[in-house]
C-alpha cells in the first residue's frame, strides 16, 4: 500500500513515484488547485491535486479532516517561495496521481492542533488525541526508555520474571483493589500494590538479580503524579549492600539519560540524609533546581513573648523556620495574602514575614506585621542568619515541625516557580538515612516509613526494641527535580528481626502469621541478604518528556476520580455475575 512514511518523503525522492497512506490533516483550496496535508506517525507531507485529472480532483474535493486515504504520485521540488523550512518535508510535495479513500471520518470532536482541550474530552476520544504529534512523541519516548532500561538490566545479569496479579495484599500504604473469588466464597484477591514480597521470594529462590517492568495497583487519592494503575521498574538483588545497589541504579539512570536525551547526569549523585532534607527543604523529595533553603530560627525565639513563636520554639515537636526570598521585597500585599492562603492548605495558621530595606540603618527600614512583637536584637540575629539583604523578604513558619515542613517546603517550590528561580537542567539526588518508623499522634502507633520489610541499620533486636522511634532504616529514595522517582531498601532476611518489626508496627503474631506466614516461612529456608528498589516508570517518562502529568505519558489513563471516559469503566455488572461471586445484590440508587 505504501513505499514509505509521509514524514520521510525528502529531496532524495524527487522525480520518483511514491505511495503514501495516512490521515488528512488539512485540505486547502488555492484557486483551482487542492492541497492536502497528509499525516502519518512520522510526519506530514503536502500533496497537490490539479484539476486536469478530473476524477481524482473531484474525489480530492470530497476529502475532509481525518479521512484515511492512500495516494500515489510523483515527488517534486516545491516552487520557489513556497518552501516551508518549518516542515521536515517542506522542500518537496507530491503531485497526486491516484487517490483512494480508505475510510471516511466524522468531524473529529476537536482539532488536532487545538490548544486547551478539556481532559475529559481528550480521554474520551483518546485515539484522536493520541494522533497528535506531541502524544506520539511521548509514547515513543516511553518505548525508548523501557528499551534502554531493559538493555541495561539485561547487560548486568538481571532476569525478567513475571509475578502474579491476582494475589494477597502487600502493605505499601495504600488501599487495595480487591477481586472477589468465585471459587472461594467470601474471599478476595488483592491486586498487587507492588511485587514486593514476590521479588523477595525470588531472591530466596536463588535468582540473584530480578527485574520486571510491571503494573501496580493502588486505590488512593489521585494527583498529577499518581494513577490507580501505574508501572514500576521493579528490581531486586542478592548479596549487594546499599552502596552497590545505589551505584548500579545511578549507572542505569546515567546511561538512560545519555542514550535517550543526550543528557549527562552527575557521577556520583549527591546524597542527602532525610534529616538534612527536611531541615533545608522541608521535604524528602527536594527540588535542587531551586536554591532557596529553610533556615532554623527557633533557638533565637525561645524567649520572646509573641505566642505564635514562643509556643513552637519551646515545643520539642515544634519548629520555626525562615525562608529568605531574594528580591521578595517587591511582592505585593495581595501576593503575600495569596501565599498565606496557599500555606493554609498545608495546615499553616499564618505566614509572618519581614520585608528588608535600609539594612545599614538597623531595623528602622523593615516592614512587617510581627516587628512590634520581637526585640530588635532578635530581629537582627534572624536577618543575620538568613543573610537577608535590602530588597529581600523573609517568610516564617511556626508550628509543629510537620506543618512547618509541609507548608514552607511547598512554599519554597511555589515561590521558586513564581519568581523564575528554577534553574534549567537535571538535579538527581539520593535521600538516605530515613527513620524506620513514623509515630502517628492520633492512633498512637508506629508506621513503617518505607514498608515493613525494610531492614534497620542496627542488627541488634534489643536495641531496636529499646528505641524504635530513633531507629534508622537502610532505605534510599532517588529524587529528580522534586519528584520521587524511586525508592527501595535492604530487606530484613532474618525471621526474628522480621517478627520484631511486625510487632513494633502493631501487627500481632497471629495477624503476621495469617498475612505474611509464607514470608516468615521462606525466611527460615535459606534467605540470602537482599535488597532492591522500584522506580515509577510513568514519573520518569513524564520528567524526561517535559510533561506535567503522568496521564500525558500513559496511553489510556484514568481521570482524577479513577474513571475511564473512553470505556466508561468502572461499570455495572449483571446481577447474575454478582451472585456467582457471592456478593450481595444491591439495587442501583434510583434517580431523583
Ligand atoms: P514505593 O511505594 O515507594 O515502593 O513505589 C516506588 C515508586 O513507584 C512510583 N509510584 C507511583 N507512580 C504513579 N502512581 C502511583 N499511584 C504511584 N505510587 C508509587 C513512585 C515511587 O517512587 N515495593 C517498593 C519498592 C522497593 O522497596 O523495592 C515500592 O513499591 O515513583
Ligand atoms: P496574628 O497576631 O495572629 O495576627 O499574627 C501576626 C502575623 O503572624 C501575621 O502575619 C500572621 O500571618 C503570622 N502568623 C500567625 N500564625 C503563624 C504561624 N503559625 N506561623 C507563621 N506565621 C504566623
Amino acid at each position: 500500500m505504501r513505499t514509505q512514511y509521509c514524514g520521510e518523503v525528502s529531496a532524495r525522492d524527487i522525480d520518483q513515484e511514491v505511495s503514501l497512506a495516512g490521515w488528512v490533516q488539512r485540505r486547502r483550496d488555492h484557486g483551482g488547485v487542492l492541497f492536502i496535508d497528509l499525516r502519518d506517525r512520522e510526519g506530514v507531507v503536502q500533496v497537490v491535486f490539479n484539476p486536469d485529472a478530473a476524477d481524482t480532483f473531484k474525489l480530492a474535493e470530497s476529502l475532509r479532516n481525518e479521512f484515511v486515504i492512500s495516494v500515489r504520485g510523483v515527488v517534486r521540488r516545491r516552487p520557489d517561495g513556497t518552501v516551508n523550512p518549518n516542515m521536515r518535508t517542506g522542500e518537496v510535495e507530491v503531485v497526486g496521481g491516484a487517490l483512494e479513500v480508505l475510510n471516511r471520518a466524522d468531524t473529529p470532536p476537536f482539532q488536532l492542533d487545538e490548544e486547551d482541550i478539556g481532559d475529559d474530552i481528550r480521554l474520551r476520544y483518546r485515539y484522536v488525541d493520541l494522533r497528535r504529534p506531541v502524544m506520539q512523541q511521548r509514547l515513543r519516548l516511553r518505548h525508548a526508555i523501557t528499551r534502554a532500561v531493559r538493555g541495561f538490566l539485561d547487560d548486568h545479569g538481571f532476569i525478567d520474571v513475571e509475578t502474579p496479579i491476582l494475589t494477597r495484599a502487600t502493605p505499601e500504604g495504600a488501599r487495595d483493589y480487591l477481586v472477589p473469588s468465585r471459587t472461594h466464597p467470601g474471599n478476595f484477591f488483592a491486586l498487587p500494590q507492588s511485587p514486593q514480597l514476590f521479588k523477595q521470594l525470588l531472591m530466596m529462590s536463588g535468582l540473584d538479580r530480578y527485574y520486571q517492568i510491571v503494573r501496580c495497583f493502588r486505590d488512593e487519592d489521585l494527583r498529577a503524579d499518581r494513577q490507580p494503575e501505574f508501572t514500576q521498574i521493579d528490581i531486586e538483588t542478592s548479596f549487594l549492600d546499599e552502596d552497590a545497589i545505589i551505584a548500579l541504579m545511578e549507572a542505569m539512570m546515567r546511561k538512560l539519560f545519555a542514550d535517550t536525551l543526550s543528557v549527562k547526569l552527575p557521577d556520583p549523585f549527591p546524597r542527602l540524609s532525610y534529616a538534612d532534607a527536611m531541615a533545608r527543604y522541608g521535604s524528602d523529595k527536594p527540588d535542587l533546581r531551586i536554591a532557596l533553603e529553610l533556615v532554623e530560627v527557633g533557638d533565637l525565639l525561645a524567649g520572646v513573648e509573641f505566642k505564635v513563636f514562643a509556643g513552637p520554639a519551646n515545643d520539642p515537636a515544634g519548629r520555626i523556620a525562615a525562608l529568605r526570598v531574594p528580591k521578595g521585597g517587591k511582592l505585593s500585599r495581595k501576593e503575600i495574602d495569596d501565599y498565606t492562603a496557599f500555606v493554609a492548605r498545608y495546615g499553616a495558621k499564618g505566614l509572618a514575614y519581614i520585608k528588608v530595606n535600609e539594612r545599614a540603618q538597623g531595623t528602622g527600614g523593615l516592614q512587617s506585621p510581627i516587628l512590634k512583637f520581637l526585640p530588635d536584637a532578635v530581629v537582627e540575629q534572624i536577618l543575620e542568619r538568613t543573610g537577608a539583604a535590602d530588597g529581600d523578604l523573609v517568610f516564617f513558619g511556626a508550628d509543629k515541625a510537620r506543618v512547618v515542613n509541609d507548608a514552607l517546603g511547598a512554599l519554597r517550590v511555589r515561590v521558586g516557580h513564581d519568581l523564575g528561580l528554577v534553574e534549567d537542567g537535571w538535579r538527581p539526588l539520593w535521600v538516605v538515612d530515613f527513620p524506620m518508623f513514623e509515630f502517628d499522634d492520633e492512633t498512637k502507633r508506629l508506621y513503617a516509613l518505607h514498608h515493613p520489610f525494610t531492614a534497620p541499620r542496627v542488627d541488634d533486636i534489643a536495641a531496636l526494641e529499646r528505641d524504635p522511634a530513633n531507629a534508622v532504616s537502610r532505605a534510599y529514595d532517588m529524587v529528580l527535580n522534586g519528584t520521587e522517582l524511586g525508592g527501595g531498601s535492604i530487606r530484613i532476611h532474618r525471621t526474628d528481626l522480621q517478627e520484631t518489626v511486625f510487632r513494633l508496627l502493631g501487627i500481632g503474631d497471629d495477624e503476621a502469621r495469617e498475612k505474611f506466614g509464607f514470608l516468615l516461612d521462606a525466611l527460615k529456608y535459606g534467605a540470602p541478604p537482599h535488597g532492591g528498589i522500584a522506580f515509577g516508570l510513568d514519573r520518569l517518562v513524564m520528567l524526561m518528556a517535559g510533561a506535567t502529568s503522568i496521564r500525558d505519558v500513559m496511553a489510556f489513563p484514568k481521570t482524577q476520580t479513577a474513571h475511564c471516559p473512553l470505556t466508561d469503566a468502572p461499570g455495572r455488572v449483571p446481577e447474575q455475575s454478582l451472585r456467582e461471586l457471592h456478593l450481595s445484590v444491591r439495587k442501583p440508587p434510583t434517580a431523583g
